[in-house]
């Protein structure tokens, strides 16, 4: 037996990745107590390669935090992206067409930033948790247990945050009966890597190719990020680093324009997929980010979805505890009606910029992707609505 260790906290905060992080800056501003509960190791959740672009909003939420020293100093502010395809490549200037912009800024450099602010405010971060399950969340009294360094934790709270990813546990004990889940996986994945090269281009490169999808993202003015479509049921070592470079130069290739090569120090195969769950509340049990639903990565969608959840659900705590328990009360019909608008938009940019099917069908299919380029890159307001998307809706409620 363990020797056991009860904790009184206001809010139980399950997964220490952006959103877990982030909910306990907002909480700490307007003094709520919150305990963050983590399974993995800090190496771990600090070393995980994912998304790299902030809409202007995301930005606001981190810098009314002050959360945006590091952010300020290294993002890369992007006026807009380049949508290609046909062997043409158009600049779609977001700044030009609507005056907003996005950051290029990794996923990793926010969630260090998040964690060494936690670390300065001494914030109860348990890293390394196991067995770690939410009880009691159809009670006034929820609590998380978990056991940590040989001993067992029961945290009780007034609410449990489920912020552990779509993997996690805090989904998956909703009651069956109380809980819809809706799913759509798509025919390819991305592989992406990670190289040591300058970025050979000043903004994102988002391509249609016959053979298939390809992206230029970056981290930084020496690091590039650089992404195929391929099968989902490829395996990373059938990629030789020339096989990817190879794919990379065809299908981001343009007439004058040079893809520069570099040292490739990461690469990965990640599957897509569309999910969203039907609520992302149930009893003293709130839902953000990928607990609650998933984006393909096209268009950036997911890291900011996490942001935007975590900023309403922040909100509407400090509403809760200021007497008035509305926005709390509609914070999972919030957050699903911004979702959905999001998984819509990440469906659109997946479903026009990639690749399927064979024979007539997929040219059938190839030929309407150029048309749709064609127009959305001819058309004022198509491009303002893209626009408009891609840096971000509003946050209702903050
Ligand atoms: C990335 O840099 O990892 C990235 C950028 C844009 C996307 C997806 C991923 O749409």
């Amino acid at each position: 037996m363990y020797p056991t260790m009860d904790i009184r906290t206001t809010v139980a905060i399950v997964g220490a990745g952006p959103a877990g992080l982030l909910l306990g800056h907002l909480l700490a501003k307007s003094g709520i107590d919150f305990v963050i509960i983590e399974n993995r190791s800090r190496e771990y959740t600090l070393g995980r390669i994912r998304a790299g672009v902030l809409e202007q909003s995301s930005v606001a939420v981190l810098a009314s935090l002050g959360l945006d020293g590091r952010l300020s100093e290294h993002g890369l502010v992007h006026d807009g992206i380049y949508l290609q395809y046909a062997g043409q490549r158009h600049h779609v200037d977001f700044n030009a067409l609507i005056g907003r912009t996005v950051t290029v800024y990794g996923q990793q450099q926010v969630v260090n930033d998040l964690m060494l602010a936690h670390d300065a405010l001494g914030s109860a971060v348990y890293f390394e948790s196991a067995d770690v399950l939410p009880r009691d969340i159809d009670t006034p009294r929820p609590s998380v247990e978990f056991t940590h360094d040989g001993t067992s934790y029961s945290v009780e709270a007034d609410f449990v945050v489920g912020a552990d990813g779509f993997h996690g546990v805090s989904r998956t004990i909703i009651p069956a009966d109380s809980i819809t889940t809706y799913e759509r996986d798509y025919p390819f994945a991305w592989l992406g890597i990670l190289a040591n090269v300058a970025p050979s281009t000043d903004e994102l490169i988002y391509a249609l190719h016959p053979e298939g999808f390809a992206m230029h993202s970056m981290r930084s003015p020496q690091v590039s990020r650089l992404y195929l479509q391929v099968d989902p049921d490829e395996k990373i070592d059938d990629w030789s680093d020339q096989r990817i470079w190879d794919g990379l130069h065809r299908r981001l290739g343009i007439d004058g324009w040079t893809l520069h090569e570099g040292e490739i120090t990461e690469k990965s195969i990640t599957p897509m997929r569309s999910f969203v769950a039907s609520t992302l509340n149930y009893g003293t049990l709130y839902l953000v980010g990928d607990a609650g639903h998933i984006v393909p990565p096209t268009g950036a969608k997911g890291l900011n979805a996490a942001i935007s959840d975590v900023a309403m659900l922040g909100a509407a705590f400090t509403t809760y505890y200021a007497g008035d328990a509305g926005p709390l009360s509609t914070y999972s019909e919030r957050a699903l009606r911004r979702q959905w608008k999001t998984q819509y938009f990440s469906r659109w940019m997946t479903e026009m910029l990639h690749t399927s099917g064979a024979g007539t069908e997929a040219e059938f299919r190839y030929r309407g992707q150029v048309g749709q380029l064609e127009y959305v890159t001819g058309s004022h307001y198509a491009l303002q609505s893209l626009a408009e998307q891609y840096t971000g809706l509003p946050i209702e409620g903050i």
